[in-house]
């Protein structure tokens, strides 16, 4: 296959930035999205070309990483797959393939398409741990989860951080994370020590990174390659309420 590629150069923060055209040549629909862009470094790098820069790390949908909107898309709109896990039999030859960085103000670019995702530790510093005392390791099932509640608790716990939901919401929102995140501890007798302060000071650093608020659009669910569900937006909320009083 040979593409046309529009990609987003942009050479620091705060620099103005343009897009550029190249050719992506001899790619096989084996190929992953990363896997492609490492082709077309390679000939940019033979022709003495700065190459793109992207952030890559496992490869495997875990690392929540590879942050790229493709043709206007976070992670380009394979239901449940990250950038590193679309392959490239989703285009055909001739096809041209927009490519850009996450767009959201807590997000800032640092180059070409690698953002700054720190915002998002700094709302997990904020509240995402349990008091737990260390020493010998404590019997399994030493504190009982119903099945139900720890089902719920790792379905929120899927979210690995990509910040996906944030880039395709039009509030720049990172609700979906901190819903999932919050909604992970809430469902288990570990996360009631700190429950209270946990909403409340993650909710405070996601304002204080400059995320927006949910008003509904559900852009987030749809971006999200692990299907977290905005129910978790909701249970923020709740939990929100919940510790005012
Ligand atoms: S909720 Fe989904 S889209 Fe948002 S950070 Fe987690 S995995 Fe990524
Ligand atoms: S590189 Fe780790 S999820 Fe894509």
């Amino acid at each position: 296959m040979t593409l046309k590629l529009i990609v987003w150069r942009q050479a620091a923060p705060g620099k103005p930035g343009r897009f550029e055209t190249y050719t992506a040549k001899n790619i096989t629909e084996h190929h992953s999205f990363l896997e492609m862009l490492d082709v077309v470094n390679e000939d940019l790098i033979k022709e003495g070309k700065p190459p793109i820069v992207f952030d890559h790390d496992c490869r495997e949908g875990i690392c929540g990483v590879c942050s790229q909107v493709i043709n206007g898309v976070p992670h380009g709109g394979q239901e449940r797959t990250t950038v590193c896990q679309l392959h490239m039999r989703k285009f055909k030859d001739g096809d041209t393939i927009y490519i850009e960085p996450w767009r959201a103000r807590a997000f800032p670019i640092l180059k070409d398409l690698m953002v700054d995702r720190g915002a998002l530790d700094k709302i997990i510093q904020a509240g995402g741990y349990i008091s737990a005392h260390t020493g010998g390791a404590p019997d399994a099932n030493a504190i009982p989860v119903p099945r139900p509640n720890a089902e719920y608790s790792m379905d929120a716990a899927e979210c690995i951080g990509c910040g996906a939901c944030v880039a395709g919401c039009p509030n720049g929102a990172a609700m979906l994370f901190t819903g999932a995140k919050v909604s992970q501890f809430a469902a288990l007798p570990q996360g009631q020590v700190e429950a209270a302060e946990r909403v409340a000071n993650m909710l405070q650093a996601m304002q204080d990174c400059g995320f927006g608020n949910c008003t509904n659009h559900y852009e987030c669910q749809a971006a999200c390659p692990k299907g977290i569900d905005v129910k978790f937006i909701a249970r923020l909320n709740r939990e929100y309420l919940k510790a005012l009083f």
